[in-house]
């Protein structure tokens, strides 16, 4: 993948004009690339250019369900937030291992959390470059196993992956965790660890269900066993504003409380850029042409971004 950040788009984030991001460049003589007369550059340049002071934030993408798209949505906002400067690691705890097939990572022989916890390996060893700002923990079928190595040697889920993923905080700005469809014990010490919850729902007929039930599990096992509170962000994707249930199920979001309080204001539009890219192994971001899939995962990273400001935690 090579993701890239257009200057122009530079310039509206930071409510400047396009000259004065040139003018910096030039100053500065930072690198940047220039195809079909649109000005770009990649990670380096953006940590000049934005210079963002943030908190080390992790952040879960979960959901009981499964196909609501965690890991396609991750897969391009945490490309765009490297693009933004921010030096984004992403775990990947899913058995499936998709988000490590999109990296284009064979993890066959390649330690994942599992080996990490089974044999005590230590953590940042395991650590894969994808691209300038955005690193790696791959994982393979044997995090199935990880639930039963809790079990099996008792071992405590709120500690185990907390004290290896927290320290990480000393090197990185974003921490993704992309989970498996489940609400196993692995999920469970994901949640412990995350600052926020970030919980994709797709409009479908049983989706405001599982949405329900993902919350009230992490009330039950979770808030109320280890007396925390979880910061919990509901992303409403695959809306495609043609039919009527998407309306439906943002109507719903909207007119109850308990889901509308905690709903990104950024929703997702159903968009083939998403699989098309994820399938080539590239982010929706090598690509300079706009589009609605750009425009709405932009707007999320604007958000999240704003979630880890210093002053907003
Ligand atoms: N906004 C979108 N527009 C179009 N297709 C999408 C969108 N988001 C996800 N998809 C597609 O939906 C399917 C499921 O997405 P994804 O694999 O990201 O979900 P997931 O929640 O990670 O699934 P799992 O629970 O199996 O891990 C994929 O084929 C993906 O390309
Ligand atoms: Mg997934």
């Amino acid at each position: 993948m090579n993701p890239k950040m257009q200057v122009s788009d530079a310039a509206e984030y930071l409510g400047v004009t396009i000259q004065a991001i040139h003018k910096n460049i030039k100053t500065n003589q930072l690198e940047t690339s220039k195809s079909q007369n649109k000005m770009y550059f990649g990670h380096k340049t953006a940590k000049e250019i934005f210079k963002l002071d943030i908190l080390p934030t992790c952040f879960t993408w979960q959901n009981l369900k499964g196909g609501v798209g965690k890991t396609n949505l991750s897969f391009a906002t945490a490309a765009r937030l490297a693009s933004y400067g921010l030096e984004v690691l992403v775990i990947d705890l899913d058995q499936q291992g998709n988000f490590t097939q999109a990296c284009g990572v064979d993890a066959e022989d390649k330690p994942v959390m599992f080996d990490i916890i089974k044999d005590n390996i230590n953590i940042s060893d395991c650590i894969i470059n994808i691209h300038e700002g955005l690193d790696l923990l791959p994982s393979r079928i044997e995090n199935a196993l990880l639930d039963n190595l809790f079990a099996v040697n008792g071992l405590p889920v709120d500690r185990e992956l907390k004290k290896r993923i927290s320290p990480l905080k000393k090197h990185y700005d974003i921490i993704f965790i992309d989970c498996p469809p489940s609400l196993s014990s692995s999920v469970c010490a994901a949640t412990l660890c995350a600052d926020y919850v970030i919980l994709p729902t797709d409009p479908e007929k049983f989706s405001l269900s599982g949405l329900q039930i993902t919350l009230n599990e992490i009330k039950k096992n979770i808030s109320e066993r280890y007396d925390i509170h979880v910061n919990i962000k509901i992303l409403l994707n695959k809306f495609d504003g043609r039919t009527n249930l998407s309306h439906q199920v943002l109507t719903a979001l909207l007119s109850d409380e308990k889901f509308n309080s905690k709903l990104f204001k950024s929703f997702i539009r159903t968009s083939q850029e998403f699989p098309n890219s994820i399938s080539k192994g590239t982010s929706i971001f090598d690509s300079l042409k706009p589009s609605t899939a750009k425009e709405d995962i932009d707007l999320l990273c604007h958000e999240l971004i704003d979630l880890c400001k210093k002053d907003e935690m």
